[in-house]
């Protein structure tokens, strides 16, 4: 964890730095444009947690773009692992940003441009952050979002509107809606667990994003003896459910307690989520790097 006598340093195109040093120029697309990719992988005990498919949707998110990945996975997790040995971090967060590059303001730029790589660290208190232990309330807004959700664009209005019509209701996070379905969280992927026991998520399509925690909490929920159904909910299903969970590389699996301001269960975290958060953790510490 940097203190305040480690200055925080950043990663800037080959560059590492102290971020007050750090500069972007105004002409970059990531900024005028939103044209740009990000990725974010959670640390725990100075370890990166499911790093590979986060770079591999990294790759992914750029290819869908035509941004040319500029770094083989290798190169990635070298500067990551320096980027974290520089300043100190053992929990946290690592995010990854990638834009189309600099160019004179135009819809359209010269295919050839250099990407822009941006790279810092957040310390986080992620394991044992005492929500997992209340659980988180949410509000339903509708999904005012494009149709590639799937591409993991820094182009994030919509979510950022979500959040501040979650912080004004005075929650942490908010499900979007669409068709009369729950899309995802703001900045999460949506679960609820049904009365017999069923942990229900929407399938992968270019409506959500291909959440990496999703994937890992699926897989254990299974070995857990938990039946999987990927298809959409609604509302009133989640208020009628068990319980109910959001996942991600910032909050792992965390209950849903509240919706709308209505109970999840008991309204309280339910042993299951409780279960599928503690093999989760487990299973991060345990996987070889
Ligand atoms: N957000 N859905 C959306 C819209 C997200 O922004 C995220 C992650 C997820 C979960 O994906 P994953 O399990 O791969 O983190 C689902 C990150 C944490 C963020 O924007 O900070």
């Amino acid at each position: 964890m940097s203190t305040t006598s480690s200055p925080r340093i950043v990663y800037v195109n080959g560059r590492y730095c102290p971020i007050e040093e750090a500069t972007i120029p105004i002409m970059d697309r990531g900024f005028l444009f939103g044209d740009g990719i990000y990725e974010v992988t959670a640390v725990l005990e100075g370890r990166l947690i499911d790093n590979q498919p986060h770079l591999e949707r990294l790759d992914r998110s750029l290819g869908e773009i035509g941004i040319p990945n500029p770094h083989s996975l290798a190169e990635w997790t070298a500067i990551q692992s320096k980027l974290m040995a520089h300043n100190g971090l053992r929990e946290g967060l690592i995010y990854i940003e990638v834009t189309r590059g600099v160019a004179e303001r135009d819809f359209n730029c010269p295919a050839e441009l250099a990407p822009t790589v941006v790279m810092f660290t957040q310390a986080k208190m992620i394991r044992d952050n005492p929500t997992a232990e209340t659980g988180v309330a949410v509000v339903t807004l509708p999904d005012l979002r494009w149709k590639r959700r799937d591409i993991k664009s820094v182009a994030l209005l919509p979510q950022v509107l979500a959040k501040h019509a979650a912080k004004a209701a005075g929650v942490a996070e908010a499900w979007m809606v669409e068709d009369g379905y729950v899309t995802e969280g703001a900045s999460s992927t949506a679960f609820i667990i049904t009365q017999a026991k069923e942990v229900i998520t929407r399938p992968l399509s270019h409506t959500v994003l291909p959440g990496i925690t999703r994937h890992a909490v699926m897989r254990l929920a299974e070995r857990h003896g938990l039946k999987l159904l990927e298809r959409p909910f609604t509302v009133d299903e989640a208020l009628a459910a068990r319980e109910a969970f959001i996942t991600s590389a910032s909050s792992f699996a965390m209950p849903v307690v509240q919706i709308d301001g209505k109970p999840v269960g008991d309204g309280a975290p339910g042993p299951l989520v409780r279960d599928l958060r503690a093999l989760y953790i487990e299973a991060a510490l345990n996987t070889p790097d």
